[in-house]
């Protein structure tokens, strides 16, 4: 291998705590057709106005600049994703960006079958599609939306890629519900042979009403599953944030994301573009670097790579939730980038 050359712009960006950063999550959108219990209110929201966004020249910008600092993945969220529109163009540009190697995307699948075909041609090599319950009714009602059929189609319309992309399910885990729930979701991945994973639910609601209480841990959706479905645990892999066990029955796998009970921080890699192009290091920030308004005053490569670097000199260790005093961020996740 050869060494990258060795001007400061081409040195890796690495945090304080000697973590460098190779994943970035672009928010191309803050807009969302779900109102998911944990993560928005049901009405009064105000969506960012679209002159507050980035456009997709200014996204295109600072995924090179971030390329150039040693970025390789970069995941599509929102919001919802799909929410934005013409999101393919600007899929292809991110593709074509010189050191990136993979795009993945975070979705609720509810636009996919519309989507699907565009979104793999346009080079999205992972989907993680969210899913909290396979029955429509309690879909509805942690959705707030009647729409579990069109993400059912969703799923569908990737079926015939499958030789090309890999595809997770996501379900945030929440008490009093997805004990009655987990079952038949694993059932529902087991027969697609897709890996699903539980989500310990975390302190990024619009509303500011999670409280520990509201957290079924990983451990406690595992126990449930074990009983019908033995698990073994399997290595943990470098900065990833689920924690992977194999059904004893050859039936795959399966993950958990104990974002609240066991702290994946260490080892994070990750950095977040808002929608409104606010860089942040960390999901529970307080601060945002404000790369937007740098763009717009005309900032150079190397003003944004001098902004880019000091605000991952400072990225924070991790969360505090279980601190007191512990503050969450301002922001609710759907205007965060999940
Ligand atoms: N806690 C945990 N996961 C969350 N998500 C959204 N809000 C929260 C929260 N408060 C999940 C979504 C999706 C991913 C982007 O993050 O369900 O799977
Ligand atoms: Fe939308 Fe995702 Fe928030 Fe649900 S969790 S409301 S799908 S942004």
């Amino acid at each position: 291998m050869t060494e990258p050359a060795a001007t400061p712009s081409a040195a890796p960006l690495v945090d304080g705590f000697g973590r460098a950063i190779r994943d970035l999550r672009v928010s191309v959108t803050d807009v969302c057709n779900l109102r998911c219990t944990y993560c928005l209110p049901e009405s009064g929201i105000a969506w960012l106005p679209k002159d507050e966004r980035l456009d997709d020249d200014e996204t295109v910008r600072l995924v090179e600049v971030l390329a150039g600092l040693g970025v390789t993945t970069v995941r599509i969220t929102g919001g919802e994703p799909l929410a934005r529109s013409h999101l393919p163009a600007l899929i292809e540009r991110i593709d074509a960006v010189p050191g990136i190697d993979e795009i993945s995307m975070t979705t609720n699948g509810v636009l996919l079958n519309r989507h699907a075909d565009a979104l793999v041609a346009a080079g999205v090599k992972r989907f993680n599609v969210s899913i909290d319950s396979v029955h429509a009714r309690r879909f509805a009602e942690l959705t707030r939306r009647d729409v579990l059929p069109a993400v059912l189609n969703g799923l569908a319309a990737l079926d015939p890629y499958r030789d090309r992309i890999k595809i997770k399910l996501n379900a945030v885990a929440l008490r009093g519900i997805t004990e009655h729930e987990a079952v038949d979701l694993v059932a529902f991945a087991r027969e697609r042979d897709l890996q699903l994973r539980f989500i310990e639910v975390m302190p990024l609601d619009a509303d500011g009403a999670w409280t520990e209480d509201h957290v079924l841990t990983g451990e406690e959706v595992r126990a449930i599953i074990h009983e019908q479905w033995p698990v073994d645990a399997l290595p943990r892999e470098r900065s990833s944030t689920a924690r992977v066990w194999r059904f004893r029955d050859g039936g795959g796998e399966i993950g958990f994301v104990s974002s609240v009970t066991e702290s994946f921080c260490g080892d994070c890699d990750r950095i977040r573009l808002t929608a409104d192009g606010q860089l942040r290091t960390c999901l529970f920030a307080h601060d945002e670097t404000d790369l937007r308004g740098a763009l717009r005053a005309g900032a150079s490569d190397d003003d944004l790579v001098a902004m880019i670097r000091g605000a991952v000199a400072a990225k924070q260790w991790g969360h505090e939730m279980h601190k007191p005093g512990f503050r969450p961020p301002e922001r609710p996740m759907s205007a965060i980038g999940g």
